[in-house]
């Protein structure tokens, strides 16, 4: 069976002074309907590899890659009818902040149901809204069906954002650090939302973060990013077998559960994890 997603060779540039600069280089992995993880520090190239699957690499950025299909898809030369289709339908991401990913002037009923109207289902669209408040924890869905989004609470804007791209049931979500703006106790019933919707739909989800153990903990598999590149791809269970020196520095700089009180090691870095 082909997977969901194939990327190969994937390169994302930017202009510059000094002319391009490629900020992913290379990048290739598959996925099948599971979680994959995505970490590597601030500036890796884990946002704009995930914008670029979903077509929304900014304007000043070029996009190349030898494969990128969704779903026996070319997403590389799909046309606006095709990306109509896929984006917000079948294919979603979950931004890391709600405010740019919810209309501030729309009720988030509205909103909910406008994206299911738009992709087929009109009679169901209240239904289903109120199902998908309900999927992500929200008790009192009709009060949030009725409010707009800066009279919730961080949390729970969130929240109502998870249902917005879940609403249409895509195949595939790509979730860009969802929880680093929430507390650990909201962080972890989100992620535990997330989980289920893999688990009874089937969908596939790409978990992007920096947090190197909430992706082990959370993911099956994790590729790790350094400066454009995946430099180590791992079993999520054997984080431990992670031979790369960055992965290994990674993992040395997690706190551990002893609390021993050492000073975090500084990150090595070596420009010869670039070739
Ligand atoms: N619109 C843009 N114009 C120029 N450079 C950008 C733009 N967006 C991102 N970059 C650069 O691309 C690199 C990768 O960014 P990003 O994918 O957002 O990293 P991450 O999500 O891993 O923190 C960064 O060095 C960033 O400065
Ligand atoms: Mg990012």
């Amino acid at each position: 069976m082909s997977p969901l997603l194939s990327v190969e060779n994937l390169r994302i540039a930017f202009p510059s002074r000094q002319g391009p600069v490629e900020v992913v280089r290379g990048v290739s992995f598959s996925l099948g309907r599971e979680r994959l993880g995505i970490v590597g520090e601030s500036g890796s190239g884990k946002s704009q590899t995930g914008r670029a699957i979903l077509g929304l690499t900014p304007v000043s950025g070029t996009a190349t890659a030898d494969r990128l299909e969704f779903d026996g898809v070319d997403l590389r030369n799909a046309s606006t009818r095709q990306w109509r289709k896929l984006r917000g339908a079948r294919m979603s991401m979950v931004m890391q902040d709600p405010k740019f990913s919810l209309n501030p002037v729309m009720t988030i009923g509205r909103q909910l149901m406008e994206a299911v109207k738009l992709h087929g289902g009109k009679s169901e669209a209240h239904d289903k809204s109120i199902a998908m408040l309900e999927a992500v924890q929200i008790r009192d869905p009709e009060r949030v069906m009725a409010a707009y989004p800066h009279e919730l609470s961080g949390g729970m804007g969130q929240r109502a954002m998870i249902a917005m791209m879940l609403v249409t049931e895509p195949d595939l979500l790509i979730a860009d650090e969802p929880t680093s703006a929430l507390d650990v106790t909201v962080q972890i019933e989100v992620l535990r939302i997330l989980d289920r919707l893999v688990t009874e739909r089937g969908m596939g989800l790409i978990f992007i973060s920096h947090d190197l153990r909430l992706v082990s903990t959370f993911c099956d598999r994790v590729l790790v990013m350094y400066a454009g590149r995946v430099v180590e791809e791992l079993d999520a269970r054997r984080m431990n077998e992670a031979t790369h020196p960055y992965t290994r520095g990674l993992l040395n700089c997690l706190p551990t559960i002893t609390g021993d009180s050492r000073p975090l090691p500084v990150l090595a870095r070596d420009d010869a994890w670039l070739e």
